[in-house]
């Protein structure tokens, strides 16, 4: 099994829209497969397809690895064409991306979701999070649409991450 490039901020290609998927065939098992391969050798929750590079509507994620003792594979979870029908009140807490390496800020997020979509089989699922699922079912569905956090950030929290950001890469440039 081969892993997966992921892409890093500010690669263009993460602000691109996905398209829906409409083929279940093949060649969509196996990039759902190397996805979540690349999820457990990163220290994410969960990934979208367009962070590694494939313009498909779906995400995986396994909560298996929020335990201190990660169990790679316990809740693997795919969903193709995720749709939010449903959220219910506010929660503000940190949030990280596997394409924005070592940056966590708080983010305000519906705190309950309802997503619907597909399974890896194409069988309509309805699946409800609250907290940290909720945040992580919002979070990857941006990715999908071409959204990052720092798009959830107050201008001044995204002008300190802008100003970091251009520094470490200038002192990244000189050594
Ligand atoms: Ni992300």
């Amino acid at each position: 099994m081969s892993y997966l490039e992921i892409l890093k901020y500010p690669d263009a290609q993460l602000l691109e829209h996905s398209q829906p998927v409409v083929n279940i065939d093949g060649v969509l098992q196996h990039q759902i497969d190397q996805m979540f391969e690349t999820l457990y050798v990163s220290q994410g929750l969960g990934l979208a397809a367009p962070q590694v590079g494939c313009l498909q509507s779906f995400f995986v994620y396994d909560l298996g690895l929020q335990e201190e003792k990660p169990k790679p594979g316990a809740g693997r979870v795919v969903i193709l064409n995720p749709e939010i029908v449903e959220t219910e009140g506010e929660e503000i807490a940190e949030e990280g991306c596997l394409s924005i390496p070592g940056y966590f800020e708080r983010v305000n997020r519906a705190y309950r979701v309802q997503v619907k979509g597909l399974d890896r089989e194409g069988k309509e699922v309805r699946i409800e999070g609250e907290g940290l699922t909720a945040r992580l079912f919002q979070h990857e569905i941006d990715h999908l649409n071409g959204v990052l956090m720092l798009s959830h950030l107050s201008r001044l929290k995204r002008d300190i991450f802008l100003r970091k950001f251009k520094k470490q890469k200038k002192q990244a440039e000189l050594k």
